[in-house]
């Protein structure tokens, strides 16, 4: 016996009612980007494996241990994209974006794959919004780009957040400060779990992010970057908090916080909602000014952010609307001329602009009815040999007419003319 085929571990089936509340959620992200400028772009769902390890960086857990790489026919090393701010960067250096007005602003809803342990609110293939704007190192982008996702979880219903800010400076600053980082944790090294000890030359910057007990507690005492910024950088995130402040968005300054991908400079944001789990984290993102450069473009800085989707509707605990019913439901009595009948009246319906159903599954007359009552149907026309007859469900009354009038007389009755 073969095994019952099932969706792959960590990957869902999004049904009618879910993709509702997916598509209004769309919606409003899509009218608050249109409204602050920002396109929307699409990249392919897989890229050349060397953009993720060269932009989302080698030693992060995302290239280490996520990514879904594969070999094509043609030998190429390709990756399911894991993330979307490097294929968004490849995508404005391939098209000589950087000649466009800046900051040139795109928006994304898109799906992303990272080969993690699934659990509520993280999977393996996940949809993100995101954001991301190019060309401008003003802190007043990246306070509009804190400010519209603040406004789309607002809109969305997301409960019970809290934003953490941070700011990590420039990639100098970054280097001195992570070799005073590792000299400290080698001073503690017992104290520190496995985990932390094994990664300090690697990626000392997570071991703030341990739930270790007697690693927290050395962490607390641990050279913060947040103290180390130059000036020009303490200035940037400076500016940036005034923004935030008077655009009334509370936030955190959260100096321990850590993004899992290593492209950050400068600003780093994080949305939590205490309304998940474990899993808290609903959207993040900031400034990644040396990213463009990187992946082979000209100096440019950037910022953005991205939410997941799944997450904002577990956070906001979004419940499917009640399916609308439908205008007109043609019902039918006798053989395949009655069907024929009823089938021209349903395209006649729909072209007139009608919400309109028809049988379909060789219901008997009373099933017929039974199954319009289903469908909320407020009209029901019943085609027999012997003549039409329809039937107003709210005001329960039921007429014959020619079968000819019938689009006609349910568009008046709904206040609608053709
Ligand atoms: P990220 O923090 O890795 O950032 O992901 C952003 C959001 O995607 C998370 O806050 C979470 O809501 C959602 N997410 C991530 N992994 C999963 C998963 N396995 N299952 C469900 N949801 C998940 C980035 O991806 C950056 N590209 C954000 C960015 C844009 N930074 C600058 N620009």
């Amino acid at each position: 016996m073969t095994d019952k085929l099932r969706a792959p571990r960590g990957t869902f089936d999004v049904l009618p009612e879910q993709s509702e509340l997916r598509a209004s959620l769309e919606a409003a992200a899509r009218e608050l980007f249109d409204a602050a400028g920002y396109g929307r772009v699409e990249t392919p769902a897989f890229e050349a494996t060397e953009l993720f390890s060269r932009g989302v960086g080698e030693a992060t857990d995302i290239v280490q241990k996520e990514m879904y790489t594969f070999e094509d026919a043609g030998g190429r090393s390709l990756t399911l994209r894991p993330e979307g701010t490097a294929p968004v960067c490849r995508a404005y250096v391939e098209h000589g974006m950087h000649r466009l007005p800046a900051p040139v602003k795109l928006w994304y809803l898109s799906s992303f794959f990272r080969y993690e342990r699934a659990q509520a609110g993280r999977y393996r293939q996940f949809w993100q919004i995101g954001a991301e704007a190019l060309g401008s190192d003003d802190p007043a982008v990246d306070a509009e780009l804190i400010v519209l996702l603040a406004t789309l979880l607002e809109r969305s219903g997301t409960r019970e957040l809290r934003l953490h800010l941070s700011s990590l400076g420039n990639p100098a600053t970054r280097a001195g400060y992570r070799e005073e980082l590792q000299a400290y944790l080698h001073r503690h090294e017992q104290a520190l779990s496995e985990e932390v000890r094994s990664r300090i030359d690697l990626n000392p910057l997570r071991a703030f992010d341990s739930d270790h007990g007697p690693t927290r507690e050395v962490m607390a005492g641990a050279p913060r970057l947040l103290d180390r910024l130059d000036p020009d950088d303490a200035a940037h995130f400076a500016e940036l908090r005034v923004l935030l402040d008077r655009a009334g968005v509370d936030y955190e300054v959260d100096a321990t916080l850590v993004r899992g991908l290593d492209y950050y400079t400068r600003t780093v944001f994080e949305f939590e909602s205490a309304a998940l789990g474990a899993q808290s984290g609903v959207g993040g993102g900031g400034r990644y000014d040396g990213l463009v450069e990187e992946l082979g473009g000209p100096p440019t800085p950037g910022v953005g952010f991205a939410a997941g989707v799944e997450r904002i509707l577990l956070a906001a605990d979004a419940q499917p609307p009640a399916a609308p019913g439908i205008d007109l439901f043609i019902a039918f009595d006798g053989g395949p001329a009655s069907r024929d009948a009823a089938f021209a009246m349903l395209l006649q319906a729909r072209q007139a602009g009608l919400r309109a159903e028809m049988e379909l599954a060789g219901r008997s007359l009373k099933g017929q009815l039974k199954h319009a009552d289903r469908l909320d149907a407020q009209h029901v026309a019943i085609l027999a040999p012997d003549g039409t007859t329809l039937k107003d469900m709210r005001a329960a009354t039921q007429t014959e007419i020619d079968t000819a009038a019938v689009v006609d007389s349910v568009l008046a009755a709904i206040g609608r003319q053709q």
